[in-house]
C-alpha cells in the first residue's frame, strides 16, 4: 500500500492586503449580491468574474421552487461571461455573501464548472472568497478539486 496525500495551499488576507484590480472583482462580487434571488434559502451569494481584457462580469444564486432549477452565483457569473465573451479566457472569480462569517465556499457542481473552465482555457482561474475580516485566496479551481473527474476519463470523446 502506498498512502498518498493532497494538500490545498491558500492565502489567507485582511481587506487591506488587496491589490487594487483585486478590490474592483471583490466590491463587484458584493455588489452582484443585489440581484440574488435566494426565496428559499435566504442565503444570498455574488459572484463576479474578471476577463483578460479586464471586464468584469458579475453574477448571483437565483434559486426556484423546484430546487434544482436553481443555480449558483459563482456559474451565473461563469457561464453569464462564456456566452457573451466566448474564448475570452477568465483570469479570476469572487465570491460574496450577505452573511457576516467565514468565506463562501464555491459548491462541488461550481468546482467543477470552474475546473473545465480553467481546461477549456488552459490556464488557472484565481479565487477570491470573501469573508467578513479576511479573503482566501487560492491559485486555481483545480487546487479545490482534488482527483477530479473530466474530459480526461472520456478518453476521445
Ligand atoms: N450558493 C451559491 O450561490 N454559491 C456557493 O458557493 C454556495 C451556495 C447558493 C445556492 C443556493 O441558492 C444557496 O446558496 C443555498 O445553498
Amino acid at each position: 500500500m502506498k498512502r498518498q496525500q493532497i494538500k490545498v495551499d491558500y492565502c489567507v488576507l485582511e481587506a487591506d492586503e488587496l491589490k487594487a484590480k483585486e478590490v474592483e472583482l471583490v466590491g463587484a462580487a458584493k455588489a452582484a449580491l443585489s440581484g440574488s434571488h435566494a426565496y428559499y434559502s435566504g442565503y444570498r451569494v455574488g459572484a463576479a468574474v474578471r476577463l483578460r481584457s479586464g471586464r468584469i462580469v458579475k453574477g448571483s444564486n437565483q434559486e426556484n421552487a423546484s430546487s434544482p432549477c436553481g443555480i449558483c452565483a459563482e456559474r451565473t457569473a461563469l457561464f453569464y461571461a462564456q456566452a457573451e465573451y466566448p474564448g475570452e479566457p477568465i483570469e479570476a472569480i469572487a465570491v460574496a455573501t450577505a452573511e457576516d462569517g467565514e468565506p463562501v465556499s464555491p459548491c462541488g457542481l461550481c468546482r467543477q464548472a470552474l475546473v473545465e473552465t480553467e481546461e477549456r482555457q488552459g490556464a488557472a482561474i484565481k479565487l477570491f472568497l470573501v469573508g467578513r475580516s479576511s479573503v482566501y485566496v487560492i491559485g486555481s479551481a483545480a487546487s479545490l478539486l482534488p482527483l477530479g473527474f473530466g474530459k480526461k476519463n472520456l478518453g476521445q470523446r
